[in-house]
């Protein structure tokens, strides 16, 4: 049997089609590429039976087997069997070899397809690369009867350990099915982490039991802003929040998908709608209304106040139970004003007392001793790059926005930094530069072809020193963006170019091959029903 390992494979798979039968002929056009993949002499039949096979290693894959019998149960007869079977197709589930539990590897071959990992996730990751070698008509569940697949040998570990993507749910709502829809998209590319910005200025979303007022009044809104026409206002109250049951929900769902939810709780800014219930851990003691425009407020929670940290502690309490396989806990810590804080009797007071140099020191201070806190829960924090500002707290993670230059001050002091940099990673902005027939945006102008080439990790950094870039991550706000059409829009296929980014270890060198193998992405997307941009269609 001839065997080569071929990398920088062009990309293209041509469809025979007779009836329902379906033969591909196959170029590598796995999005996030493989680090190695080679082609053997052979094909193999797939009939109408397919028996999934878990070794006995697996004894905790019941999420891999609902997931891949529900996958192909829409198109195929699949069973799960104790062993090989004569008649029909085997997929054998594997854990063997020692490593990174998301590597993995997927044969071809005579006997049927083979995913081996060291761990659960990489059998996941497996399959989801065999999913790109099936049909597309798959993800619609249309019956098939034969699909001929070539004998195939692929190994594959991803880049980046930390791969991530976020989601705004206080500008706008989006219910526990477009969140689940949200979490199939970061599957389908391999991405392992949900960011969900829980909380924020124009609305709290998760329900806290000890504060029944966040769910009462902070998670509605009077009306909201008119597009960008400041003043306009479109008299509709708006809202919504999870409860915990629906957030456990999620949760679940996300996990049985090997993606790990990080919750952000905003502090100390973004905070008004959490004031306009509980005005008392504000500065002025307001009174305060949930936000009803955009951008960045004023009031803030009083950091001079024990009320404040009493009441953060506490939420903090319920959103460790909510989200306990999470080893993260985002305090948000970005644009929080500090004129409240210049002129509050209890922020100054604080300032004195703590000998901190100014307001930024007193942030500093609110981040450290919340970090302390959720440190004794076990949980680490993550925080926008401005928590550099002030002093950093010791055990933190930074996630750099403004740049990537927040994220390498923070790997050259030896914490872990993820890389989100507006330019490259803001999936809010315009998908072209003349905003031409774009539906309204942010701003900005972001593009797959310039997420494609973008090298996070800067040469100013020592090999020690990029250890800490644990990875990237896509940020998506949700001010212009009302529904899941539209966050499919503004995802797909950015998430395609970035998904390399995060994953592949041999990205293609010029963005035209990418671009080549992401038609066979668009294919798949239109079969799965997701509304997805049109702009890199050839
Ligand atoms: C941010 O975009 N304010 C993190
Ligand atoms: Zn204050």
């Amino acid at each position: 049997m001839r065997k080569s390992i071929i990398l920088f494979l062009l990309v293209s798979s041509v469809l025979f089609s007779c009836k329902n039968k379906q033969k591909y002929s196959f170029e590598n056009n796995i999005i996030p590429k493989p680090s190695e993949l080679s082609f053997n002499n052979g094909e193999l039949v797939v009939g109408d039976e397919i028996y999934i096979i878990i070794n006995e290693n697996c004894v905790d894959a019941g999420k891999i087997k609902r997931y891949v019998m529900d996958y192909l149960g829409k198109s195929f007869k699949v069973d799960d069997v104790p062993e090989k079977q004569q008649s029909g197709t085997n997929i054998f589930f594997t854990m063997a070899g020692e490593g990174n539990p998301e590597s993995y590897n997927l044969r071809i071959n005579k006997n049927g397809i083979e995913i081996v990992s060291p761990g659960y996730a990489g059998l996941f990751y497996g399959f989801q690369t065999l999913r790109q070698l099936l049909p597309a008509a798959l993800e619609a569940g249309e019956p098939i009867d034969e699909i001929i697949l070539p004998y195939i040998e692929i190994q594959d570990s991803p880049r980046f350990r930390y791969r991530g993507m976020h989601l705004d749910v206080c500008r706008h709502f989006f219910s526990v099915e477009d969140v689940k829809t949200y979490i199939d998209i970061l599957a389908m590319h391999k991405f392992n982490t949900f960011h969900w910005h829980l909380t924020d200025d124009q609305g709290w979303r998760v329900e806290i039991k000890a504060f029944p007022e966040l769910t009462k009044i902070s998670s509605m809104r009077k009306e909201t802003v008119i597009k960008k026409n400041w003043g306009e206002y479109d008299g509709q109250p708006y809202g919504g929040y999870y409860t915990q049951d629906q957030i456990r929900e999620i949760v679940q769902y996300a996990e049985d998908r090997f993606i790990t939810v990080i919750p952000e709780i905003e502090m100390p800014g973004h905070a008004l709608a959490a004031l306009a219930a509980y005005p008392e851990l504000g500065c002025t003691g307001g009174p305060y209304e949930v936000g009803t425009t955009w951008g960045v407020f004023d009031d803030v929670f009083c950091a001079g106040n024990d009320k404040t940290f009493e009441f953060m502690e506490k939420v903090i309490d319920e959103v460790c139970l909510l989200f306990p396989n999470s080893p993260y806990i985002h305090i948000g810590g970005d644009e929080c004003p500090k004129v409240r804080w210049e002129n509050c009797p209890k922020c100054q007071s604080r300032i004195r007392k703590e000998g901190l140099a100014d307001e930024h020191e007193l942030q500093s201070y609110f981040i450290q001793r919340m970090e302390k806190y959720i440190n004794s829960k076990g949980k680490k924090i993550i925080g926008w790059d401005e928590i550099l500002e002030g002093g950093l707290a010791p055990n933190a993670t930074v996630m750099s926005w403004r740049g990537t230059s927040g994220g390498v001050s923070a790997a050259k002091m030896g914490h872990d930094a993820i890389l989100t940099p507006g330019e490259y990673c803001y999936f809010d902005h315009y998908q072209n530069e003349d905003h031409e027939n774009e539906p309204l945006a942010i701003g900005g102008f972001t593009n797959c072809e310039k997420i494609y080439l973008w090298e996070p990790v800067p040469d100013s950094l020592s090999a020690e020193e990029a250890s800490h870039i644990i990875g990237v991550q896509a940020n998506v706000w949700t001010e212009y963006i009302l529904d899941i059409g539209h966050i499919q829009y503004m995802v797909l296929p950015r998430i395609a170019a970035l998904s390399e980014v995060a994953w592949s270890n041999n990205r293609d060198t010029t963005y035209v091959e990418f671009k080549k193998r992401l038609q066979h992405m668009f294919i798949r997307y239109e079969k799965a029903g997701y509304n997805f941009a049109k702009h890199e269609v050839e």
